[in-house]
């Protein structure tokens, strides 16, 4: 059962200007359920020298109120590769806790739920890499970083939304004319309407991206007019690419927004991302189209709360799969 905290003078002290940026995504009396745990997790997390790693579909309140590196998944591996923690939090899902183990060893990373997962990850095993690689000998296998630990250390290359094209470019100038991308088909199918390099793909998709349709955008244009700007995530399929105005990862949509403030807005992504984008850009108006990531949803206040008290759920990786998915890990950090 989760504990009810209380709305101290102290918690309203040190949350009250979060609030007054939160305040359209939040109502008063739901604020002051949530403030609470936002002000002992910042506190244990300096008694702790932890630090939390959030993904950018966190909801605002994990997002803002306690996350202390917040961005893609290339981003939170970079700095997880950083960090002088001694403690790392991941609010995200469970291949991205496991990309931070890989790469500090050494740490205690935490994830306040086991059962955040990802359709993606889990429609790959090692063994099928080890299969591919057996069916076309000597084509490199580029790997999206959702997979698991175990996927990581049987590939080449790791690669994330903001950087698949610039890795399997990388791969195209040192002389492979084919590679093979896993486990999602639409990333796969949009870095080859970009290139000229040759992709076998595998047949995973995300259950979140892959509900986008065509006909989504066509009807916000109709409704909205020509001032809405689509951006689309290339986990997308890509006919919904193909109608959208801009593709890039969950960071690149961010920063589009921020430096363009188009006047209307439309993100084809999980539907945190579009609230967070809102809080920081109150001139852009964000039109409602989203999907839900069960997923990155099971990571809330009250279990981020409980996992740093506690110290547990520990994320742990055998040693040797550690040092065989560092290389696919740090292999894309270089090449990006
Ligand atoms: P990025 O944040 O890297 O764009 O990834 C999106 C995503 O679906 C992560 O699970
Ligand atoms: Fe996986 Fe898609 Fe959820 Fe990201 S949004 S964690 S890719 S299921």
């Amino acid at each position: 059962m989760t504990e009810q905290l209380t709305y101290t003078d102290d918690v309203a002290a040190a949350t009250e200007g979060l609030f007054s940026k939160l305040s359209g995504q939040f109502k008063r009396e739901h604020w002051e359920t949530l403030a609470p745990y936002i002000y002992e997790i910042n506190k244990l997390k300096r008694e702790k020298n932890a630090v939390i790693l959030a993904h950018n579909y966190m909801t605002p309140d994990i997002f803002y109120g306690v996350g202390d590196i917040v961005g893609d998944s290339l981003m939170l591996a970079q700095e997880a590769a950083k960090t002088d923690a001694d403690i790392i939090v991941q609010c995200g899902v469970h291949f991205m806790a496991e990309t931070a183990k890989v790469l500090c060893p050494d740490k205690k990373v935490l994830i306040p739920d086991m059962m955040a997962g990802c359709s993606l990850a889990e429609s790959i095993t090692a063994q099928d890499i080890r299969d591919l690689k057996a069916k076309y000998p000597g084509i490199p296998v580029v790997s999206y970083v959702n997979t698991s630990a175990e996927v990581k250390a049987e590939t080449d290359v790791c690669c994330t939304s903001s950087n698949a094209l610039k890795i399997v470019e990388a791969l195209g100038r040192e002389g492979h004319d084919t590679v093979i991308m896993t486990p999602d088909k639409f990333l796969a199918q949009n870095v080859v309407a970009q290139t000229s390099v040759k992709v076998i793909f595998w047949e995973g998709t995300c259950m979140v991206h892959e509900r986008f349709t065509p006909q989504d955008i066509l009807d916000a244009r109709q409704s909205y007019g020509d001032d809405l700007v689509v951006l689309a995530h290339p986990e997308c399929p890509p006919e919904v690419m193909a109608e959208a105005d801009y593709a890039g990862s969950t960071a690149q949509m961010d920063k589009f927004i921020k430096e363009k403030q188009p006047r209307r807005a439309m993100l084809m992504t999980e539907c945190s991302m579009s609230d967070n984008i809102a809080a920081n850009n109150p001139g852009v108006e964000l039109i409602g189209t989203c999907q839900m990531c069960p997923h990155m949803k099971r990571i809330t206040l009250p279990k981020i709360l409980k996992t740093l008290r506690d110290e547990t759920p520990e994320v742990l990786i055998d040693p040797e799969i550690i040092e065989r998915a560092k290389v696919s890990v740090n292999r894309m950090l270089e090449l990006s």
